[in-house]
């Protein structure tokens, strides 16, 4: 990284007029260089090769991303595109690694700034690279004139070849600069035909595979809700569509063709967008979301922007989805790069909502325990005086009405039962009617004078203040240090509104939609370093911040509020395309559900969360013996597969999507000793069978054996074949009926 002093060329740069004839020679001097050496950047890793080059202008050009191409394979100097028209500028066309918003740029920019002086023009172009190793080079940019300064950091994952990129800007001129739009990064395809895929969302609805054509114009994807959202992810992927297997929604390249995918790691407002150009090349930038953003830099100091992944694959979305997830686990994870599989966690929320106390908890975890579960938590209900969802948020003492003798005698229990504890909080947010509030009402972000929208009753408190933030590490530390504590369920049950901080002069208020996520990051990082056996969970009401931002601190997330078995394979599905099954926890609750009424058997809701981290949120005060052998049955059978299922290489075998009457999934450990399958019907018409299952990932030439999970083949299924069987003559499952499953492990033998 550039320090400051090391950033500033020479003092006599300070005078304008030295300046700027120094920077005229230096352009010069460029030019001049590059008709010698080509002056082209490359990062190899995995099976691709991504490249960039400093062109005729000085502007550092895009060349290559794709394929793993040969070492000694050489690319032209960079050139800059011609001008196409008078109306289609070069500026604009030529695809840059980083562009400022100036010289008549058109498409989207990375960078746009407002000076003091009301000039608006930004130009960036090369100053140098500095390789500090074979995966990893910065490169700084400079305005032609002005100083800003940009340091665009790349480093790429040997095994994987994502790459992560992400932007310093700094400020060093005399007077402040605004920030109007910062992405992390542009990527850059030639023209083609493609499709995106991207994920979209609500609450108890989020996880929807979205596929279309890329035309002319952009696709934004964003939150504008000062936090990751349910109603889009920061994910996408671009299939090439001369490449596709199949055509049509949702089955697009699954195991095939040339894959681009991208993840942002942010969780504030965020916004990708995906941009086909006049001269059909596509530009997808990411990064802060522009809306109400405007980031005020002091001379000196400098902001750095969310790192956005982007990866390539020539297995369709199927090995995107493989190399992400390998990703996560081996760079993102707090755990990477060997996080170990989840617990199997029982939880009370939708056993007893808000009415948790001593008794009733220890009656549930006496249960929990009896059928093999490793981790009991207490959801909701159990401080201040929260009896409903309309007070109590920010006052973390325990309830002394619930808990008379503390959480103690309950985690005491829990431990003697052979698990580990786990507690549910919200700590970013505040009830009006609770005490913190009554103390600080001018904690909570909001416009002076203006009303103060509540939704499910409670307000969002300011991170970005430095008390706030102090208050909230403190309190949960003490929390943890005066209790047994393993894990934190973190939630965070609304968005924001009136995002107002006016406790600091007006130009610096927005930075609220940094600074609060900074905050929230650092306070995660320290709990986790004060107690360093602690893991957390992010949820928000759902899966409303999933992002690889805060999967740098948290262990798992909780994808959704809707555990209906069936949405749940939809969502899964979804899901998997950007998430590992190691961080999905897939709670097994009550049937009928109580969203959509739909009536499941308890093996089938328990096949269903069992591909990804299972948990049990059922009330099991109302199970019979039946239900406690069953589930005691299955998650035993868990336990034996689990770090295949979560660790594994995920193929989607049949996709449950567009009212499938089937789908099935099929885990296949790194070291192809293992195979889980699952497969579910949602109801057989007409008779059919179920489809063939053609495994895939396996050994050809190894032998593996057939162990049944649930269910079973049709008469005369092999008990043991080769790799090559399962994968090419498949096998037939005996499964029909509605909302049936089965599930079976194939392992090699020696
Ligand atoms: C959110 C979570 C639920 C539960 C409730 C508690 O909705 O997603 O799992 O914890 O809050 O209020």
């Amino acid at each position: 990284m550039f320090g400051v002093d090391e950033m500033r060329p020479s003092a006599a740069m300070r005078f304008p007029f030295i300046f700027t004839l120094f920077a005229l020679l230096t352009l010069l001097a460029v030019r001049s260089t590059l008709a010698q050496d080509a002056r082209i950047f490359r990062l190899d890793g995995g099976n691709s090769t991504y490249a960039f080059g400093v062109n005729e202008r000085g502007e550092l050009q895009t060349l290559y991303w794709g394929g793993r191409l040969g070492p000694n394979d050489r690319f032209p100097p960079a050139q800059s595109y011609p001008e196409w028209a008078s109306f289609d500028s070069s500026y604009s066309t030529t695809p840059q690694e980083y562009v400022g918003w100036g010289a008549g740029l058109f498409t989207e920019p990375a960078l746009k700034v407002s000076f003091a002086d009301g000039n608006r023009d930004l130009v960036l172009h090369f100053v140098r690279i500095t390789v500090n190793s074979q995966q990893s080079q910065e490169v700084l940019l400079k305005d032609v004139f002005r100083e800003i300064y940009v340091t665009l950091r790349y480093s790429v994952d040997p095994e994987t070849g994502i790459l992560a990129r992400s932007a310093i800007i700094e400020n060093h001129e005399k007077l402040p600069v605004v920030i109007e739009q910062a992405a992390a990064a542009q990527w850059t395809l030639p023209p083609a035909r493609y499709t995106l895929s991207y994920l979209t969302g609500r609450w108890a609805g989020e996880w929807t595979l979205n596929q279309e054509p890329i035309h002319a114009g952009a696709r934004v994807i964003e939150s504008r809700r000062g936090s990751t959202g349910h109603q889009a992810n920061p994910w996408f992927a671009i299939s090439r569509d001369d490449s596709q297997e199949r055509a049509g929604p949702a089955i697009a390249g699954e195991e095939h063709g040339e894959v681009w995918f991208g993840a942002l790691a942010w969780s504030g407002s965020w916004r990708i967008t995906v941009e086909q150009d006049q001269l059909d090349s596509v530009r997808v930038t990411g990064g802060f979301n522009p809306f109400d953003f405007g980031y005020e830099l002091e001379p000196g100091e400098r902001l750095e922007t969310p790192v956005f992944y982007g990866g390539y694959s020539d297995h369709g979305l199927g090995g995107a989805s493989r190399l992400l997830h390998r990703f996560e686990l081996a760079h993102v994870l707090p755990q990477a790069p060997e996080p170990k599989p989840r617990p199997v966690i029982y939880n009370s929320w939708e056993a007893t909502e808000f009415r948790v106390d001593e008794p009733g908890q220890v009656a549930l975890a006496e249960k929990a325990a009896s059928i093999g579960v490793d981790r009991f938590v207490m959801d909701d209900g159990w401080f201040g005086q929260r009896k409903t969802d309309n007070a109590g948020l920010g006052d973390w003492y325990v309830n002394p009405e619930k808990f008379p003798n503390g959480l103690k005698p309950l985690i005491e229990k829990v431990h003697a039962l052979g698990m580990d504890f786990g507690l549910w909080v919200e700590p970013e947010m505040v009830n009006p009617d609770s005490d913190l509030y009554r103390k600080h009402p001018d904690w909570v972000l909001s416009f002076p004078g203006r009303p103060r929208t509540e939704q499910r009753n409670q307000l969002v408190l300011n991170l970005a203040r430095s008390d706030v933030r102090d208050y909230i590490e403190g309190v949960l530390d003490r929390l943890l240090t005066e209790n047994d504590i393993a894990f934190l369920k973190w939630d965070y049950n609304r968005n924001w509104s009136e995002p107002g901080w006016d406790q600091v002069p007006v130009a610096e208020q927005r930075r609220v939609y940094v600074e609060f996520v900074h905050n929230l990051y650092s306070i995660l990082a320290d709990l986790r370093k004060k107690h360093p056996a602690l893991e957390i969970e992010s949820c928000s009401g759902g899966g409303g911040r999933v992002d690889l931002g805060i999967l740098h601190y948290t262990d798992e997330v909780w994808p959704s509020d809707n555990t209906d078995p069936f949405d749940r394979l939809s969502m899964q599905d979804g899901f998997s395309y950007a998430y590992t099954p190691q961080i999905m926890m897939a709670w097994v609750t009550d049937s009928p559900h109580w969203l959509n009424g739909r009536s499941t058997s308890l093996t089938y809701r328990m096949l269903s969360s069992m591909q990804g981290s299972l948990g049990i949120g059922a009330n099991l005060n109302h199970w019979t013996s039946e239900d406690f052998a069953t589930a005691k049955r299955l998650i035993a059978a868990y336990h034996s597969v689990q770090p295949t299922i979560v660790r594994g290489d995920l193929y989607r075998l049949l996709s449950p999507l567009d009212g499938s009457e089937v789908s099935a999934t099929e885990t296949v450990s790194r070291d192809k000793g293992q195979a889980v399958v699952f497969a579910f019907t949602h109801s057989t018409q007409e008779g059919r069978g179920f489809p063939l299952l053609q495994l895939q990932g396996l050994d050809p030439a190894a032998e593996y054996k057939i162990g049944w999970i649930e269910g079973k083949g049709i008469p005369g299924t092999a008990a043991s074949a080769s790799g090559a069987w399962w994968m090419r003559h498949g096998i037939q499952l005996d499964l029909h009926g509605d909302f049936q499953g089965a599930a079976f492990r194939l392992d090699r033998q020696h």
